[in-house]
């Protein structure tokens, strides 16, 4: 399996003996399936090139917090965001001080403070510099503030000392990155998620329809997948690749959507609505391409099954999640949806700003439910799906828990 498949990773190479094994490890985080950017000290460049890097994860390598060329190109703050995770291989004992003390005195260490990425360390360094009382306060500190540190390993060193102090194995490190990612939280429950717009017919080549890519469900199917759960993907006509382990249906009508999800409904423990559902559909269908006619034509529209509504008010309910998509009034008209629709919780989203919502890569959301709400600030939707994902399962154990 490819378990870094959509993963965005910042590798980070201090100035170690172990650096020249970096090349070796972006390839076997991009085999993994990743996106690799690597940033280099420049302590790092005495032990390997950066071209030699920038050739292998084929990302320019990123150096200088005050190369005004390379800011231009994506800045600190850019690469930052863009991180899913920033993994520091090898990472010194200076490094770890530096991480340690907050201080951004080099592109890596801000660029570790301005992340809200999970950061991830795997030290390397000599035996006696691993024991060190400075190193290993300094170790405590920054697991404290939430650094998972994997390694080191044991054995002979560069130096001809032996002991601890060594960097965990390339291969170790890609499968323990991966773990990271995967959080149980859904393990042994049936998702279901509906994603993408439905299509409602007018004639053989015409339909109403909306701007949904579907981008925002399949990023909650992965997510979900991620968390352990098994996933039924319910998906409107839209061109996103299907995340690995999903079980994809396509639909392109409502009524479609309305029949697959009640196929799938049996034994589902939680259904996200996230499609963007057509409301109504013209009464007729006509079996001939429509012809032009007077200036000015009527099309009666007729309402389509609240799919979601009919989910959450069925006799064996899973835990039921809708969206809204609004314009205006966007808390108030979600609160009325999670009510009359009968939800456990609706994530509102305003989609009259162009930049998140329909079609866009990033999302804000407010989780609603009936105890309360929470702001889930704009960042990449594969990111918010994760968070969503976390929170989602959280509540639904504690429905659970009565
Ligand atoms: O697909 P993307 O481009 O990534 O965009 C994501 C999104 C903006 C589509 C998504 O974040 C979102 O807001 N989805 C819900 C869109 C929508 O139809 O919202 P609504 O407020 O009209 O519907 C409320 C809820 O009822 C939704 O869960 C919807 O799936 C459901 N519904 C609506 C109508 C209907 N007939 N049946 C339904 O099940």
């Amino acid at each position: 399996m490819n378990r870094l498949t959509n993963k965005q990773i910042i590798l980070g190479v201090t100035g170690g003996i172990a650096a020249y094994k970096s090349a070796e490890l972006v390839r076997g985080l991009q085999k993994a399936g990743a996106s690799v950017r690597v940033v280099m000290t420049s302590s790092a460049c005495e032990f390997v090139t950066p071209l030699t890097l920038q050739a292998l994860s084929g990302n320019p390598v990123h150096i200088d917090l005050l190369d005004t060329d390379a800011e231009a190109a994506m800045g600190h703050i850019e690469l930052a965001r863009w991180a899913d995770l920033v993994l520091i291989a090898p990472a010194t004992a200076s490094f770890m001080s530096r991480l340690s003390s907050g201080s951004g005195e080099d592109l890596l260490s801000t660029l570790c403070l301005a992340t809200d990425a999970q950061i991830v360390v795997a030290p390397s360094m000599n035996q006696a510099m691993w024991r060190d009382a400075f190193t290993q306060s300094n170790l405590e500190n920054i697991i404290e503030k939430g650094v998972k540190i994997l390694g080191p390993d044991e054995g002979q060193q560069a130096c001809g000392d032996v002991g601890l102090g060594r960097m965990l194995d390339v291969d170790q490190i890609v499968i323990e990155v991966a773990n990271l990612f995967e959080s149980h939280a859904l393990n042994g429950c049936h998702i279901m998620i509906t994603a993408g717009p439905t299509r409602e017919a007018l004639d053989p080549v015409r339909y109403i329809s909306n701007e949904s890519s579907g981008k925002m469900g399949f990023a909650l199917a992965q997510a979900a997948v991620e968390a352990g759960a098994k996933v039924t993907l319910i998906a409107g006509p839209v061109q996103q690749p299907t995340p690995e382990h999903v079980q994809r249906i396509n639909v392109v009508s409502t009524a479609d959507m309305h029949a697959a999800v009640f196929e799938h409904l049996p034994n589902c423990d939680m259904f996200i609505g996230s499609a963007a559902v057509a409301d109504y559909r013209p009464a007729q269908v006509a079996e001939r391409k429509i012809k032009k006619g007077d200036q000015t034509m009527t099309i009666e529209l007729v309402r389509n099954p609240d799919i979601i509504a009919e989910v959450a008010n069925a006799s064996a309910r899973p835990f039921t999640v809708g969206f809204a998509a609004e314009t205006n009034d966007v808390i108030e008209y979600a609160n009325k949806k999670l009510e009359q629709k009968n939800l456990d919780l609706i994530i509102a989203n305003n989609v009259a700003d162009k930049q998140i919502g329909f079609n866009s890569d990033d999302n804000e959301v407010t989780m609603i439910s009936r105890s309360g709400s929470t702001l889930l600030p704009k960042m990449s939707k594969t990111k918010l799906a994760r968070q969503l994902i976390e929170q989602l399962a959280r509540h639904y154990l504690l429905s659970k828990q009565g």
